[in-house]
């Protein structure tokens, strides 16, 4: 695991950007593991910026979600397929046959089946992470096997506050209690991985991710076992790490 402290949000969304951008220029072609939730944001908008400046191309490239809330259409403003297409594919030349977000709803077994074996045909090139105060990656939950691969999730009631915090207006009754997530062992296939932590939130996660014990109660700690992993943390969320 490597661990790029950086000053801030900004700088961290910086950093991130130049990493996927890297990717994104050395193989056309390549295949994006993403995220969503309230980190990605900055870089979404630094990776539009930079298609409207530079005319970086997205025109053969594949992205595939981690996760989307169950029982939400993708035409829901809170589900993750709408916010993928307003925070970045809308404004990309991205073809959207090439989108790919897991189905929170319809035969939920056939949905799971089906992504897992679209990212057997489809290796991730780099697998984008946002992390849970608890430690979650997707949304698998603390206590989530390593060996998982797409299924449906119950999200814990940390999870669940922390998404009504950001998101749905604050209103924990409207926050969807179930999710499909792509598993742990789906995450530790992607070539590279690059996780994103900003904020003292974070920062008990972040310790134990990266200085505690691989333990399935602290699923990022997975992680350590990436040969290509990289965290880019702001001093907030790496404060409580003890090897700085
Ligand atoms: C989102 C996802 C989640 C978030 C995590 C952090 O696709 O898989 O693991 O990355 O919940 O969320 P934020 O960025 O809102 O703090």
């Amino acid at each position: 695991m490597e661990v790029i402290i950086v000053k801030d949000y900004e700088e961290a969304s910086q950093k991130a950007c130049e990493i996927m951008l890297n990717v994104v220029k050395n193989n056309p072609t390549a295949n994006l593991g993403l995220a969503t939730g309230s980190t990605p944001i900055r870089l979404y908008e630094l990776m539009r910026e930079d298609h409207k400046k530079n005319g970086t191309s997205y025109k053969d490239i594949k992205s595939f979600n981690l996760d989307e809330y169950f029982g939400l259409d993708q035409s829901h403003p809170q589900s993750y397929h709408y916010f993928m297409c307003h925070n970045l594919f809308n404004e990309l030349d991205i073809d959207m046959n090439n989108v790919h977000v897991p189905k929170g709803n319809g035969n939920i077994d056939e949905e799971c089946k089906a992504y897992n074996q679209l990212l057997e045909d489809n290796p991730i090139d780099i697998q984008l992470l946002g992390i849970g105060s608890n430690g979650h990656i997707g949304f698998n939950e603390p206590g989530t096997p390593f060996d998982s691969v797409t299924h449906k999730v119950d999200l814990k009631q940390s999870t669940i506050e922390d998404n009504a915090r950001l998101f749905f207006n604050g209103k924990i009754e409207d926050v969807p209690t179930q999710a499909v997530s792509m598993g742990i062992a789906n995450i530790m296939k992607a070539k590279k991985v690059l996780l994103i932590a900003s904020g003292e939130g974070k920062a008990k996660a972040i310790q134990a991710t990266v200085e505690g014990p691989k333990t399935t109660d602290v699923p990022a700690s997975a992680l350590q076992d990436h040969p290509d992993c990289i965290l880019v943390v702001d001093e907030a969320a790496a404060s409580l790490l003890k090897n700085k």
